[in-house]
């Protein structure tokens, strides 16, 4: 993996491929530091493990968009309830922006990708006919969730965030997984996702059937049944599937293998850009059907990838995205803000816009 990776630089060095902005802080080749994925996932059920003796109990109730938290210290009259702000949101964003930097050990050096991923897998259960799924519950913490095929790795970006929630017992796993990948997209230079908290977390009850997050192997017919079953339209359909500028498949997880571009630790439209100047051609390899750049040979497309350039309809957002990054962020983050929200019964309107760290 080392040398493909560092022949994937070289590659793009002597490649007519644009590069992109990226941060100082994540400015990095490709590397290989890359975590182990593991199969099989275990339950987290029951996970917080709280090294506070404080904790007794939680009792989450909607409110005005917030979240109460109550605990003590087993003296009844030590009792409070904790109503978190803005700031407390700003805190737990804080420290999952810090981690990101302190924890480097994956991939290209940045969790940022996964967490994305985590976000996006916990809402897109979502069935708007019955009302079931969506990041209400975090209900990935329970097998069978945790142990459906497509989410395959996720448990590493769950174990980068409990640090996190023991840091921080008030906010539901819910929010919290939530508001990482709106950290990380932000964090990763991607547009502002404003975000509202109010998740509650649910038990193994409410985990959903395996077959709602879609196949990579399948076309444009699948693509608009997973996702319209969640509500979407082919332009938030074509928007969303932009996060592929981030982060990379795995033979271990997916069966999949490579970056979708030179520049996985930073959200670009660059995902949009190349499957329409860059061309494509079957990869010959032992692995699943998917896509690689003529050019260099060390990038990757899936086959849902390439249904965006082959349908009509989504071409034309695809060609749109591709010329103008703007608009891209604009409709990315709008319909990330719905994929969140999907079947949360929010008691409050308001959405927090939390800021990036400097
Ligand atoms: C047709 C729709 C989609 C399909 C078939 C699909 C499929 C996949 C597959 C197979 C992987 C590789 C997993 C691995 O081996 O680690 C992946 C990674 C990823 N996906 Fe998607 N995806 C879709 C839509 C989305 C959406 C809507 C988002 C977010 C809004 C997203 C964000 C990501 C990210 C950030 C990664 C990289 C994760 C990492 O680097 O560990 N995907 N996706």
């Amino acid at each position: 993996m080392a040398a493909a990776a560092r022949s994937a630089t070289r590659a793009f060095a002597r490649s007519n491929l644009r590069p992109v902005a990226r941060s100082s802080r994540f400015a990095l080749p490709i590397q290989t530091a890359r975590a182990s994925g593991r199969r099989g996932y275990s339950s987290e059920a029951n996970a917080p493990k709280s090294n506070s003796a404080l904790f007794i109990g939680i009792g989450l109730a909607a409110a005005g968009g917030a979240g109460y938290y109550f605990y003590s210290n087993g003296d009844a009259k030590a009792s409070a309830t904790f109503v978190p702000t803005q700031d407390d949101y700003q805190k737990v964003y804080n420290e999952i922006a810090r981690l990101l930097v302190e924890k480097d050990d994956y991939d290209d050096g940045s969790y940022g990708p996964v967490l994305v991923r985590l976000a996006w897998h916990a809402s897109g259960t979502y069935d708007k006919e019955t009302g079931t799924g969506g990041s209400n519950g975090a209900t990935m913490r329970f097998a069978p969730e945790s142990d459906h095929g497509a989410n395959a790795g996720l448990k590493l970006a769950r174990d980068f965030l409990e640090p996190v929630k023991q840091k921080f017992p008030w906010i539901t796993y819910s929010d919290l997984w939530t508001l990482a990948g709106v950290t990380a997209i932000q964090e990763l230079q991607g547009p502002a996702i404003p975000w509202r908290p109010g998740r509650q977390d649910r038990d193994v009850a409410a985990c959903t059937p395996d077959g709602r997050l879609p196949d990579a192997s399948k076309d444009q017919k699948h693509i608009r049944a997973i996702f319209g079953r969640m509500g979407f339209d082919d332009r938030e359909m074509v928007a969303l599937s932009g996060a592929h500028s981030l982060g990379r498949a795995h033979t271990d997880r997916s069966g999949y293998d490579g970056p979708w571009d030179f520049s996985p630790t930073v959200f670009t439209n660059e995902f949009f850009r190349l499957l329409v100047e860059e061309k494509w051609a079957w990869k010959k390899w032992n692995g699943p059907d998917q896509f690689t750049d003529k050019t260099t040979k060390t990038l990757m497309m899936l086959p849902t990838d390439l249904a965006l350039v082959k349908d009509k309809e989504f071409k034309k957002h695809v060609e749109r995205y591709a010329k103008d990054s703007e608009v891209f962020f604009k409709e990315f983050s709008d319909a990330f803000v719905k994929l969140l929200e999907l079947g949360v019964p929010f008691t409050s309107e308001e959405r927090y816009t939390l800021k990036t760290s400097s």
